[in-house]
């Protein structure tokens, strides 16, 4: 393996995402106080990563250790996640007629999803800043991960998941010695369990983009697919929304990659897919003032997706705008369908979650939102095996 060159990170400091004030990258920081949101790392760009040196870096996510937040190399929790396959479904597109049809799959990860990505940087970080034990409301990726990650990282870790999600999630963390607790409810009603659990504040606190690097962790699959793509980016991506890590960290590897002059735009349009059980983004965008009275989130197929409340939502609401994107739900039935198409027609088993992205693209296609020729990029954030017992094969 090849010695990375210093300085090994570029990470300068943290700016909350809404008024940009600055909060120090050397002390343990949550989210931005002064406006209720997430906290966005910045880096000094003006010191030089030139893309050419990657061709000799190690095979994984760690290749972009300049743009990524941690800032000892020793810290590095890692378990081999990133540069997943991008492949082209050609079966797929010649049946529907698309010139252009590529899949990111991201379950060729550790713990089998996307989650690792995030979860890699994050416990590195916490690892890096002493910390012993953490906590973590899930819909099931991200808690395996989180209990894959702490085991190699000796930290204590605790997963809050709904009862209802598919058997395998439930084992991996224990296998992995998570303390495992259950709720009858979503993903929001983990939170309030964990707040409860971390009054005194005795647990770092892994929920979505209440810590500022798993966001860092999932802007890899950006800097990936610019690297695949021989840095010629797709016309759209097309990304199962949920919390909206991926979405927001693929858009922020974008931007830093122009800034740095690794791509020329124009940039992929960003939509973001959800279930029509909880489609949060799409109420936010029918009535952005009272979504919330009349919405009854319910769960989903795509466990995943079934995030009612994302702390993130003005900056994926953000991403859309800029991206010229837009956000669609499909129903539960396509989802079902799409995971056993693709099953047939390409081999490969995938999540729910991206299996609603290609319903979406039907959808988008009909609608003449994206045209045929366009050249289209899906994102599997999961494997679809962590899932059987919502095909009653369990
Ligand atoms: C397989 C899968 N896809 C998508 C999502 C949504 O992810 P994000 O928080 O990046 O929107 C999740 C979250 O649990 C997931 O497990
Ligand atoms: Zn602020």
């Amino acid at each position: 393996m090849i010695t990375l060159t210093k300085p090994f990170t570029l990470a300068t400091l943290l700016k909350c995402a809404e008024c940009h004030k600055e909060y120090p990258l050397s002390s343990i920081n949550t989210y931005a106080t002064c406006c209720n949101q997430p906290l966005i790392v910045k880096y000094d760009n003006s010191l030089e990563f030139i893309k050419e040196t990657l061709q000799f870096r190690q095979n994984n996510m760690w290749r972009y250790s300049e743009m990524l937040p941690v800032l000892k190399e020793d810290n590095i929790i890692t378990l081999g996640e990133g540069m997943t396959p991008m492949f082209a479904l050609n079966k797929l597109a010649d049946r529907y007629g698309f010139s252009n049809l590529l899949l990111k799959d991201e379950s060729f990860n550790p713990t089998g999803s996307f989650k690792a990505r995030g979860l890699s940087v994050a416990v590195s970080k916490a690892k890096e800043f002493g910390v012993t034990k953490c906590i973590i409301p899930t819909a099931g990726n991200a808690g395996g991960a989180l209990a894959a990650y702490c085991a190699k990282a000796n930290i204590k870790c605790t997963v809050v998941m709904p009862s209802h999600t598919p058997k395998i999630f439930k084992q991996e963390c224990e296998l992995y010695g998570a303390s495992l607790i259950l709720i009858d409810g979503l993903i929001n009603d983990c939170a309030k369990k964990i707040a409860e659990i971390n009054k005194e504040g005795l647990y770092f606190d892994m929920s979505t983009l209440k810590e500022p690097y798993r966001l860092e962790g999932k802007k890899t699959m950006g800097y990936e697919i610019a690297e695949q793509l021989n840095w010629q980016l797709p016309d759209v991506i097309i990304y199962p929304a949920g919390g909206g890590t991926g979405l927001i960290g693929i858009w922020k590897a974008f931007k830093e990659m122009l800034s740095m002059g690794w791509i020329t735009g124009p940039l992929p349009r960003m939509i973001a897919v959800q279930s029509k059980e909880c489609a949060p983004i799409i109420e936010v965008l029918k009535d952005p003032v009272n979504w919330k009275n009349n919405f009854i989130p319910k769960p989903t197929i795509a466990n995943g997706l079934a995030v009612p409340y994302p702390f993130g939502m003005n900056m994926m609401l953000q991403v859309l705008e800029e991206s010229g994107g837009t956000a669609i739900a499909v129903e539960e039935e396509e989802i079902a369908g799409g995971v056993k198409e693709i099953a047939k027609m390409e081999g490969l088993l995938i999540s729910p979650e991206g299996a609603a992205t290609w319903k979406a693209l039907l959808h988008l296609n009909r609608t003449q939102v994206i045209a045929d020729s366009e050249k289209v990029l899906l994102l599997n954030t999961g494997s679809g095996y962590k899932y059987l017992d919502n095909f009653n094969y369990g």
